[in-house]
């Protein structure tokens, strides 16, 4: 496949960066860790700043190399047979205290069993991540997190199903059908600071390339259900797509929208790095 000279810039520039940020958080580390008790706590608060906005980068340079490959049909997968209901309870787990801090609540609602299905933990994991990190994100202290876990039915028979519900903000109908777009962010202006609307649309790349679907139903100040779909372990790999062509999320060849499925937001290039907005250290 032939890569765009945007593409290859930002594959290159995102590289490129990751060293230079990696020896700016080690030398941080290291005057912290030498500078002892002579340092005060405004001294010390200045340096959390510079350290908490090194990982910051450090997630968002990710975040564009994922979509670099994601543009350039250089992501890759390693699906192997996974049972669903144990992805899912451990990366609840892993998301626990971040759940507790921000004082809601979280429940799985899952069957006694469940098939088993063909994905790559990694990058499943990941995308269930986002969807939670926008639950936690978007909801305020009091609320409810449901995950939950269930085997397909009529149009999504051989796939299982999981969707991420909160009792948060919700969002505008005008808006539900961009929230997948490269760079989308709608809603508050001061929960738009906290991250750089790349979560979305790499979370439904991820299960897309795997060949599930993902969309989202919401009401405005009641809430959203982001679901996913992930396709039945049956022994043997799914074919390959039939094009190489690079899509956007929601597009992927393969691809069945159901009668809830909105469409993408239009994919926006690859802003040079550093020209978004900071993503939260949580993702
Ligand atoms: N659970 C949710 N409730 C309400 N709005 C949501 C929810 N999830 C996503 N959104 C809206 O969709 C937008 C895009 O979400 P996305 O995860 O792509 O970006 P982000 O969370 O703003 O930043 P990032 O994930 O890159 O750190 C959000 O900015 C928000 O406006
Ligand atoms: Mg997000």
């Amino acid at each position: 496949m032939k890569m765009t000279k945007d593409q290859m810039t930002s594959g290159y520039l995102t590289h490129e960066l990751r060293a230079p940020l990696a020896a700016i958080r080690f030398a941080l580390e290291i005057f912290l860790d030498k500078s002892g008790t002579r340092l005060t706590d405004e001294d010390r608060h200045i340096l959390s700043i510079a350290m908490r906005n090194t990982t910051k980068l450090n997630l968002l340079i990710n975040d564009i190399m994922e979509l670099s490959k994601i543009q350039t049909g250089r992501l890759s997968t390693a699906p192997v047979e996974t049972d669903p209901i144990k992805l899912v309870r451990e990366t609840v787990e892993d998301m626990l205290s971040w759940v507790e801090h921000a004082k809601l609540n979280v429940k799985i609602t899952a069957p006694d069993k469940c098939p088993t299905v063909f994905v790559d933990q990694r990058r499943t994991g990941q995308s269930l991540i986002n969807l939670i990190s926008n639950a936690i994100k978007f909801t305020p202290t009091g609320g409810l997190i449901e995950v939950i876990v269930e085997t397909g039915a009529g149009k999504h028979e051989g796939f299982v199903v999981v969707s991420v519900k909160d009792t948060g903000c919700g969002i505008a109908p005008d808006d539900v059908a961009k929230v997948f777009g490269y760079f989308v962010q709608v809603g508050s202006p001061e929960k738009r600071s906290e991250g750089t609307g790349l979560g979305l649309s790499l979370a439904r790349s991820m299960v897309e390339i795997q060949g599930g679907n993902m969309w989202v139903t919401s009401e405005l100040g009641k809430g959203s259900k982001f679901i996913f779909t992930m396709p039945l372990y049956t022994g043997q790999k799914p074919p390959p797509p039939e094009t190489d062509a690079v899509l956007p999320p929601g597009t992927q060849p393969g691809n069945t929208p159901g009668a809830q499925q909105f469409p993408t937001g239009n994919p926006a290039a690859i802003p040079p790095a550093g020209g978004a907005p900071e993503v939260p250290p949580s993702k």
